[in-house]
């Protein structure tokens, strides 16, 4: 077995029902997120030894030291992994609203207000061409929180910014109940967010 194993969904696959259906996250976490935990496995043991004893996050963060020969692939499945992670854990059943907290003020400091940033996050996630992810995440440069479109798999973290809210866009996150009609996907997602969980991770990062 390799070092990495696939991480846990932390609720039922029919918990986010209606909105994210059941088969859907069956598929997404058993065959989706495991094929991205196989080629991290297989790719990981390609890395230098001393790199090998790293923390995935410490090798994202520094994916131009990882050598030419893997880095795509440790950059995609890498990302995958830990990008699907993070988004399983930031939703759940009865999520949605409007946050409080620290999230919710440095949301309203960024972006206006929330409405405008829920405008802003679900307009340029929707317009990701191809496959890809949209985040909220923290900058630890200007110590705000800013909007980011990633393609693939590639991790936010491989520009030094700290994933809070990811929205995975890939048609196998939606295709099986919207089809091409990735809008209506992204408008329904918002009723599973979980702020706790985003509230947390800012917490985290600051
Ligand atoms: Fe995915």
């Amino acid at each position: 077995m390799g070092k990495f194993t696939l991480p846990e969904v932390p609720y039922a696959y029919d918990a986010l029902e209606p909105h994210v259906d059941a088969r859907t996250m069956e598929i997404h976490h058993t065959k989706h997120h495991q094929a991205y935990t196989n080629g991290l496995n297989d790719n990981w043991e390609k890395l230098p030894a001393d790199m090998q004893s790293k923390d995935l996050l410490d090798v994202l963060a520094n994916i131009s030291s990882v050598p030419e020969a893997v880095r795509g692939a440790i950059n995609f499945h890498g990302g995958g992994y830990d990008n699907h992670r993070l988004f399983w854990n930031n939703m759940k059943q009865n999520g949605g609203g409007t946050p409080g907290g620290k999230i919710g003020d440095a949301i309203n400091k960024a972006f206006g207000d929330f409405n405008s940033f829920k405008e802003q996050f679900s307009t340029k996630t929707v317009a990701v061409q191809g496959s890809g992810w949209g985040w909220l995440v923290f900058n630890p440069k200007t110590k705000n929180v800013e909007y980011k479109a990633m393609p693939n798999q590639t991790s936010p973290r491989t520009e030094g910014l700290t994933p809070l809210l990811g929205l995975d866009v890939w048609e196998h996150a939606y295709y099986l109940k919207y089809q091409n009609k990735r809008a209506d996907y992204v408008t329904a997602w918002w009723n599973v967010v979980n702020w706790d969980e985003v509230d947390k991770r800012l917490t985290k990062a600051q």
